[in-house]
């Protein structure tokens, strides 16, 4: 599959559940998610926090990430969620109507901004599922002003018994809960599939530094269930 196909897939996929992804979301994580996506959020306060800063969330599918962001941001702080799946971010527009956030229908690859905008890039759980990781980090090193900052906040692999747990949960019962409830097959056995192609910490550490971050740290979150890589351009 060449990587338009991939991508299309890929959106089709998202779009074919986004009518019970929150649900299953919250059930599935026994809402941790929220958790996750607050820690994330406070790791960037003070960038959030500055007057006039410039934030983007990538593959922001529902906005809830987004949402968690503008809330620790400024009261002249400008937020974007974007997103490839229309009807994902239909969801978030029509969730959060009530708030100055602003949605973007595009690709995480190829975004319509001019270079240096932004103070923040985050990607909460979507990262994964970019067809080639190395132009995502470019695209968000683009973006980026100098100084600027990086979070992508996604699953990993956690490792003795709580991993080997975890992974009997992960690729035998979530995929069949996700199944009967969302009505949709594919999806929820692709999850666990693109977390083991996901690359582990050392590596996605490495790619960072190559893209251009430097202070790139990894920090695991619930056992390294997830984690958040952070870097600065
Ligand atoms: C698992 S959801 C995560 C949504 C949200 N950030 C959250 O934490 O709940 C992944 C989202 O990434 C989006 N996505 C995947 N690949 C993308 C790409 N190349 N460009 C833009 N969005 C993408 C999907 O449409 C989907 O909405």
């Amino acid at each position: 599959m060449n990587s338009d196909a991939a991508a299309h897939a890929v959106r089709e996929m998202f779009t074919s559940i986004a009518p019970r992804y929150d649900f299953l979301n919250h059930l599935l994580s026994m809402n941790v998610d929220k958790l996750w996506w607050r820690r994330a959020a406070r790791t960037f306060a003070q960038i959030l926090s500055r007057p006039n800063t410039r934030v983007l969330d990538l593959c922001c599918g529902t906005g809830d990430m987004t949402s968690v962001l503008f809330g620790y941001a400024s009261p002249t702080a400008q937020v974007y969620g974007a997103d490839f799946s229309h009807v994902m971010l239909q969801r978030a527009s029509e969730k959060f109507a009530a708030t100055r956030l602003r949605w973007i229908e595009a690709d995480a690859l190829k975004l319509p901004f001019a270079d240096v905008e932004f103070d923040l890039v985050t990607a909460a759980f979507g990262f994964r599922n970019l067809v080639n990781y190395d132009a995502g980090l470019r695209e968000i090193v683009r973006l980026l002003k100098s100084g600027g900052e990086c979070g992508i906040l996604d699953f990993g692999e956690p490792v003795g018994m709580i991993g080997k747990l975890y992974r009997i949960y992960f690729k035998r019962v979530l995929p069949v809960i996700g199944t009967a409830i969302s009505g949709v097959r594919g999806p929820y056995a692709y999850l666990p599939a693109s977390v083991e192609r996901f690359p582990a910490p050392d590596e996605m550490l490495d790619r960072m530094r190559r893209a251009g971050f430097r202070e790139v740290n990894w920090t695991p979150y619930t056992f390294g269930i997830a984690g958040l890589y952070r870097g600065r351009k």
